[in-house]
């Protein structure tokens, strides 16, 4: 059986974007592979976290990977920190890593420009997220678009180490949805959707009561031509739209178009609007009973005993062929 491997920060609410781009694939992919999903709480603390803030979002970042469909006895589902063996192949992949190539990745200039104080593991997250992936001898990382160039890096350190050392990573390949794999701001539609926008009406939580939902997709930026029309160039709000529609309810976007033929952007929005509340309540629903329940740390505590069994095999085989400690 084929493994996979994904990861999510925990740095806010998972968004919109972060279920139809990841979560929802992963839903689907446990039935066929080993897979493998992991909570990066290391990863979120490459920015400032408020500590009590970062707990409860882990918390509600598992509670929401299992109200999604998850399900324990075919997945592992962990906290990257409770595994130590990410941030010793980490390091590891590093030292094989260069500035150039961290330099032009292009997450990091994004979240570094125009700060002042920037730090180290910022610039060498990909390596750290190369870990995760490795680790596990993953054969496929299903993710969003944005996720690519990392994603490409982690196959050139996988292959660097292989060549350089002995012949023990998989390289993966990355799978990407073929609609939803790039949601982008209901306020400003050239930019990606992000948990962690200042603008809150730019994003959909996934926790958003069905009334928020409703006003930010009719407060949802469009243009002045009245015409439900997929044309990402010129009307990227509403071909913006029409990607979440779609991707809410599997209808296509020439059905929608055609749906929506002679009809204002008004009733567009109501039914993009309905189209997310309704996949989002169930979710929401399953998330209120989890949250709290004692099922979800047990489910936390399996799942990083079982990571950590194949994690520190391969950590193992990695500083052996590296020459690091003694011979056993
Ligand atoms: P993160 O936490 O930013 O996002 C989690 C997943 O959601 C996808 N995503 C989106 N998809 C569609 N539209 C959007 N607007 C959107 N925003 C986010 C992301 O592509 C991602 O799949 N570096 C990763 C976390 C990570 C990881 C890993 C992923 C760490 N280690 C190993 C895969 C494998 C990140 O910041 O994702």
């Amino acid at each position: 059986m084929q493994t996979i491997f994904s990861g999510i920060q925990p740095s806010g609410t998972l968004t919109l974007g972060n279920y139809l781009g990841a979560i929802r694939q992963f839903v689907e992919l446990q039935e066929e592979y080993q897979c493998y999903f992991c909570i990066v709480d290391e990863h979120a603390i490459t920015v400032p976290q408020d500590r009590l803030e970062l707990r409860k979002n882990i918390r509600s970042l598992a509670a929401l990977y299992l109200a999604s469909g998850l399900d324990p006895n075919k997945a592992t589902l962990f906290i990257q920190s409770e595994v130590p063996a990410h941030t010793q192949l980490g390091w590891m992949l590093q030292s094989l890593s260069y500035v150039g190539e961290l330099e032009r990745m292009t997450q990091y200039k994004d979240k570094s420009e125009g700060k002042e104080a920037v730090s180290s593991a910022l610039f060498t997250y990909p390596a750290l997220m190369a870990a995760d992936i490795l680790l596990y001898q993953a054969n496929l990382v299903p993710v969003g678009d944005d996720q690519k160039q990392h994603l490409e890096l982690t196959r050139d350190l996988a292959q660097r180490f292989n060549n350089r050392f002995n012949d023990i990573f998989t390289v993966p390949d990355i799978r990407i949805p073929e609609v939803g794999a790039r949601i982008m701001s209901l306020q400003e539609p050239t930019k990606k959707m992000s948990k962690s926008d200042k603008n809150e009406k730019g994003f959909i939580s996934m926790l958003d009561e069905p009334k928020k939902i409703i006003k930010k997709i009719k407060s949802a930026v469009t243009d002045s031509e009245g015409i439900v029309k997929y044309d990402k160039e010129n009307k990227p709000g509403i071909s913006n739209l029409l990607t979440i529609y779609s991707s809410c309810t599997g209808e296509s976007i020439e059905e929608l178009e055609k749906k929506y033929e002679g009809k204002g952007y008004g009733d567009f929005k109501q039914g993009v609007a309905d189209a997310v509340v309704n996949l989002l309540q169930p979710i929401q629903e399953r998330y209120n009973e989890l949250i709290d329940s004692p099922e979800l740390d047990t489910i936390l505590d399996e799942g990083a005993e079982n990571a950590s069994k194949v994690a520190n095999k391969t950590v193992a085989k990695a500083k052996k062929a590296m020459g690091l400690g003694r011979v056993r």
